[in-house]
This record gives structure tokens, C-alpha cells and sequence, in this order.
């Protein structure tokens, strides 16, 4: 195992009703809130009027940035920090999924930078500052509300890219199943692979002896193997909306990398696909990830045969070691298959034309991954095996 920090900042307010801490918790930081959502889901189920209630409540003075697109761009992100600064703004609080606080988090670290925002994700600036941020999250997915990532598109020069910082934890995150209710099966879908991914991120790794972070990892992976198929069947089952949610948060809030190298390269692969085409960041990740899986699972076969019995229970009589990690590949693409995700490039619109162009672009800071190490040459083969 290796050594390691482990320091998390976010408070996590968690259950049906925590809304009512809202006030008590943004008072600290002043009443000067900047309201950051998306393209309005929080108004037809009704939390924008309850949080507008609370922050009247308070005596917040409130200014608002809607339409946070998903896969959120550095246009919108520049028109928040415009607001933060025009107003004074003391206090930004994101009421969405990742999206919304990802842009919030960037918001918050360019409000209070003299250049670029953009700077924070090409390494031109290191985040030195940043306005306080909360969050009331809708979706379970990305594990923003607990992070100090965010990741913006710029769309003008097609890129996505990550900023990150201690500074840009959260101060709260009230996480309420009954917000998730309303979250439509596919964007369902989408989170539940992408809660999936992060743990195969952490759990995929070369570093030996680690038996409680992998059985953290595949205690997150069977919960939401479990959860998400039971929100599927009922959209309303708030037990499994809450389980989904809580792996959701702990499988990127810093508890699954503890003593471990994680791997990354699929994340960095996917956010040069959805940089091109936005498609959605899950169906991006559903795509990819099996195909990462056949590539690389020979460096650390052992691994991927403890993946296949302890997740997808393989029967390993009579079997290889090859043929029983192959059998836990094949599993997890044809779970993704049955909730309804896309298991090829073809199926969301996308040839090779940009192919040459997504790999130079995973590897412009050099060699990716850690599991094995992915150059080029690699990121194009896992590109064609994904057709
Ligand atoms: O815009 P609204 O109207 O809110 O609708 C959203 C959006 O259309 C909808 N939605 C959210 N909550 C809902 C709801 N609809 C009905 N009822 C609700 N309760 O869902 C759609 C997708 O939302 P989005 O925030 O884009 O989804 P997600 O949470 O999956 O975030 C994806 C973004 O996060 C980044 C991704 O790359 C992508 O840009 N990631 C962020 C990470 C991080 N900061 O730690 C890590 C991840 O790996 C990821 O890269
Ligand atoms: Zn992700």
C-alpha cells in the first residue's frame, strides 16, 4: 500500500428534508448569493421555489446563472464570474448535477483570478483562491458534491479539461434522494456507469496489498449494480435512489484512492470524445470502458479474475485465469447493454474522423493511465476497438 493524505473539507448533509439546514449553513460565508442551475428541471420539481424561500428567509440578496449546459461550457462559466464580480458576489450555490457545480466551481476560482479561467486547466496558473461554494445535488453521478474537480468545455477550441483544487471543495452539500426522484432513465443510466467508472479507475491499479480499499471498491460496484437496477424498475423507490446516491459520493471523494495509484485514462479518452461530439459523459465512459478492459487486463490478470468472481460471481471450475477475467469483461459490458447505454461509437454517431486528433490530444501532457501505461498508439487502438 502506498502512504497517503486524506483531507475532505465538504460537509456532507445527507436525507429527506435537509434543505431545512440551508440558511444555517450559507450564514458563515455572507448574503451575497450567486443562485447557479441548469436548463430548469429544478423549477418543474419544485426546489428552486423552496430554495428561493430559504434564501429570502435569510435576507440573501440573490442574483442567478441558469442554463448551465450539460457538459458545461467556459462561456457560461466567464458570464458567472462577470455576475460575481459586478455584484460582489459572496457566496455561489449550485443546485444541479455535475455539471451545474463544476461550473460553479470554476466560477468560484475565476472570480477571484486576474486572467484566464482557462489558465487553471492547462497548468498556466495554480487556483491560489476562490469564492466559498455549496451545493443541493439532483443527480447521482460525478461526485462533485464532494470534490475539488471540475471539468469545462471550451467550445470554441473543442477541449475539455479538468481544474482542480483544495479550494474548490464545497463548503456543504446537502444531498436529498427525493431531488433524484425526478431524474429521467437515461440521464439515470448515464450516473450509475459513471459511478461505476470512477471505482474501476481506483480499483484497476498495480499497487499490491490492498484488500479494504478493494473490497470499499467492489462493495460501491455491487451496491450499484443492485440499486441502480431496482431505480430502473421503479423510478420512485427512494431506498435505492439514496443507496445509488451515497456510492455515487463515495466513490470519488477521496476514500477509493487512499494508498492506491488510480489509473485515468479512460476519463481522459471519454473527455476527448464528448469534447467533439457532447455526447453525454456516461454514454462516453459505457463505450469506452470495456473496451480499456480488454486491452489492458492482461498486465494484472490476477486483478481482473478477483473483479470477475467477487462482482459477477464467475464460476471458475474448469476454467483459465484468461477465460474467467474475459467472462467479468463481458459482464460488466452486457449489465451497461441491458440498463440501455451505448456499447459502441457507431450507436451515438461517431466514426474515426477525429480519432488521430482525440489521441494526441489524451496524451499532450505526456503518457496516460497507470495500470498500463497508454501512449498514442494505445488510445487509438482502444478508439477502433470501441467502433
Ligand atoms: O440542466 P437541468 O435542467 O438541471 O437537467 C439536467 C441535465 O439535462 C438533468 N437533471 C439533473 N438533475 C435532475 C435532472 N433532470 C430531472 N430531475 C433531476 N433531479 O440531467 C442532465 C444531466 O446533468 P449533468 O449535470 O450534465 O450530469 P452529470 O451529473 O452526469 O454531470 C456530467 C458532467 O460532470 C463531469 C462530466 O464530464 C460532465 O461534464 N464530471 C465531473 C466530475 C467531477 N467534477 O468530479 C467527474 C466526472 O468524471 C465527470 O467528468
Ligand atoms: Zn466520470
Amino acid at each position: 500500500m502506498n502512504g497517503f493524505e486524506l483531507y475532505n473539507t465538504t460537509r456532507l448533509v445527507f436525507g429527506e428534508g435537509k434543505i431545512d439546514k440551508l440558511g444555517e449553513l450559507i450564514q458563515p460565508f455572507g448574503k451575497r448569493v450567486l443562485l447557479v442551475y441548469g436548463g430548469g428541471s429544478i423549477k418543474k420539481f419544485g426546489l428552486y421555489e423552496q430554495v428561493k424561500n430559504k434564501l429570502s428567509a435569510m435576507g440573501a440578496t440573490v442574483e442567478e446563472l441558469s442554463g448551465i449546459e450539460p457538459n458545461p461550457r467556459l462561456s457560461t462559466v466567464n458570464e458567472g464570474i462577470r455576475i460575481c464580480r459586478e455584484n460582489d458576489i459572496q457566496f455561489i450555490l449550485a443546485i444541479g448535477g455535475g455539471s451545474v457545480i463544476d461550473a460553479a466551481k470554476a466560477i468560484a476560482a475565476g472570480a477571484l483570478y486576474d486572467g484566464d479561467v482557462w489558465d487553471f486547466t492547462i497548468g498556466k496558473a495554480v487556483i491560489q483562491q476562490a469564492l466559498p461554494l455549496g451545493t443541493l445535488l439532483t443527480l447521482a453521478a460525478t461526485g462533485s458534491e464532494m470534490n475539488g474537480g471540475a471539468v469545462i468545455t471550451n467550445l470554441e477550441t473543442k477541449q475539455k479539461r479538468t481544474m482542480g483544487s483544495k479550494l474548490l471543495y464545497p463548503k456543504f452539500s446537502i444531498v436529498d434522494p427525493t431531488y433524484t426522484l425526478t431524474v429521467p432513465a437515461n440521464q439515470t443510466v448515464n450516473g450509475i456507469v459513471d459511478i461505476m467508472s470512477h471505482v474501476f479507475e481506483q480499483y484497476f491499479s498495480q499497487t499490491p496489498s490492498t484488500p479494504l480499499q478493494d473490497r470499499f471498491a467492489e462493495g460501491i460496484l455491487l451496491t450499484v449494480i443492485e440499486n441502480g437496477e431496482r431505480v430502473l424498475a421503479n423510478s420512485q423507490d427512494y431506498d435505492a435512489r439514496a443507496n445509488l446516491l451515497l456510492a455515487g459520493t463515495y466513490a470519488m471523494n477521496g476514500t477509493l484512492p487512499t494508498g492506491v495509484t488510480a489509473d485515468w485514462a479512460t476519463h481522459v479518452i471519454e473527455h476527448e470524445v464528448s469534447a467533439i461530439y457532447d455526447i453525454p459523459h456516461g454514454e462516453g465512459l459505457a463505450i469506452l470502458f470495456p473496451n480499456w478492459m480488454k486491452y489492458v487486463y492482461k498486465e494484472r490478470l490476477e486483478k481482473f479474475v478477483q473483479y470477475a468472481v467477487r462482482v459477477w460471481n464467475v464460476e471458475t471450475t474448469g476454467k483459465t485465469e484468461d477465460e474467467i477475467a474475459l467472462e467479468g469483461i463481458y459482464a460488466t459490458q452486457s449489465y451497461f447493454k441491458k440498463l440501455g447505454a451505448p456499447t459502441c461509437l457507431g450507436e451515438v454517431g461517431i466514426d474515426n474522423t477525429y480519432f488521430e486528433r482525440m489521441a494526441n490530444e489524451a496524451v499532450q501532457f505526456g503518457k496516460i493511465g497507470n495500470f498500463k501505461k497508454l501512449y498514442k498508439e494505445d488510445v487509438l487502438r482502444i478508439l477502433e476497438l470501441s467502433m
